[in-house]
């Protein structure tokens, strides 16, 4: 057996082909899957104890004579002649890079940053995780206030004044703690709401909160303001305000806009009253401009509050608001115009 090997060891290491069809035979013939050095290995097990050694190294042998053979005539290449075989043209435009494009909640939520900038008002932001001062109690609801159940809680550890924040009213606490008066700053951010996912709702949604201090700030500002808001956004300026009850605002308001009864889908959307809910607001109560040691004899001003998503809904006329999340390629792909 072992001769047998060093016949092919001194057959490989004569080795010498006139051209690559010759290389490749001899690699088939030697290294292949039916090769000789495979065929050797496998009679490994018949060979004797005593000439185990002898023979493994033979075929060792064989294999680094084989590989040096494969190695010495391997066509010489050099990197122009990769190119020039494969006929790249490297002049060649390329193909155009996907581009990936703005969500709608993103789209959305910038055009409403934009409308307040215009009027002065700066951006602020906060953590998603709170404390329970800074989304509850400065906000006039104490502990045991039955106007938390208003907003289903996520704690965090179990811990009750640990929790993922229910608004960013929590981040207007933090700006009027750190800065004084006259304030105008909006606040968008991600909130969240122990609530079961439906069509209309979420366990965690986008919100834009505005806040506005200075002196002599009346409901009429709020108002004005609220006006040239729709009109910039929707292009509709027909507003109306509903008593409502925040306790962190009083009074306290609901907006609609009027959105109008002219198609099939107006109708459906706004329950066959042409009105739609759009936000919440109210002239800030002196207690929280207290709890944030801003004094409210010389201070007044309002706050409004509004989801992200019912309003991009509302815009792009979209059905469920899981959608929004779902990141499937088709649905966001039609937001390429808008960007
Ligand atoms: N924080 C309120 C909410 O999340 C919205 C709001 C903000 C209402 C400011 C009034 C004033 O529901």
């Amino acid at each position: 057996m072992i001769s047998e090997i060093d016949n092919k060891i001194k057959e490989a290491s004569q080795f010498k082909p006139k051209d690559l069809k010759e290389l490749e035979k001899f690699r088939i013939e030697f290294l292949g899957k039916k090769g000789h050095v495979t065929y050797f290995f496998s009679q490994f097990k018949k060979i004797k104890e005593n000439e185990k050694k002898e023979y493994g190294k033979a075929i060792n042998d064989l294999k680094k004579i084989t590989l040096q053979k494969l190695e010495e005539f391997k066509p010489k290449t050099n990197p122009e002649n990769k190119l020039k075989n494969k006929a790249e043209d490297l002049t060649r435009p390329v193909s155009a890079l996907e581009l990936g494009v703005r969500h709608p909640i993103s789209i959305i939520r910038d055009k409403i940053i934009d409308i307040f900038y215009k009027i002065g008002f700066n951006i602020s932001e906060g953590p998603e995780i709170e404390d329970d001062w800074h989304n509850f109690t400065a906000l006039n609801l104490p502990e045991y206030h039955p106007a938390r159940d208003m907003q289903d809680t996520f704690f965090i550890n179990k811990d009750p004044d640990l929790l993922l924040r229910t608004h960013t009213s929590s981040v207007q606490i933090r700006h009027m703690e750190n800065n004084n008066p006259p304030i105008r700053t909006i606040s968008p951010g991600r909130v969240y709401r122990n609530e079961d996912i439906s069509a209309r709702s979420h366990c965690f949604f986008h919100q834009i909160e505005g806040l506005y201090i200075d002196k002599k700030v009346s409901f009429a500002d709020l108002k004005q303001t609220l006006i040239y808001f729709t009109k910039e956004l929707f292009g509709k300026s027909k507003i109306r305000l509903r008593p409502s009850y925040f306790p962190f605002t009083e009074p306290s308001a609901e907006v609609d806009i009027y959105w109008g009864l002219n198609s099939e889908t107006d109708h459906r959307i706004t329950k066959g009253t042409g009105w739609l809910e759009i936000m919440g607001c109210g002239m800030v109560d002196p207690n929280v401009l207290e709890n944030c040691k801003i004094d409210s004899k010389e201070f007044s001003g309002f706050a409004f509050g509004m989801g992200i998503e019912r309003i991009t809904m509302l815009l792009y006329q979209i059905e469920d608001i899981r959608i929004l999340y779902e990141n499937d390629s088709r649905f966001l792909s039609q937001f390429k115009k808008s960007i």
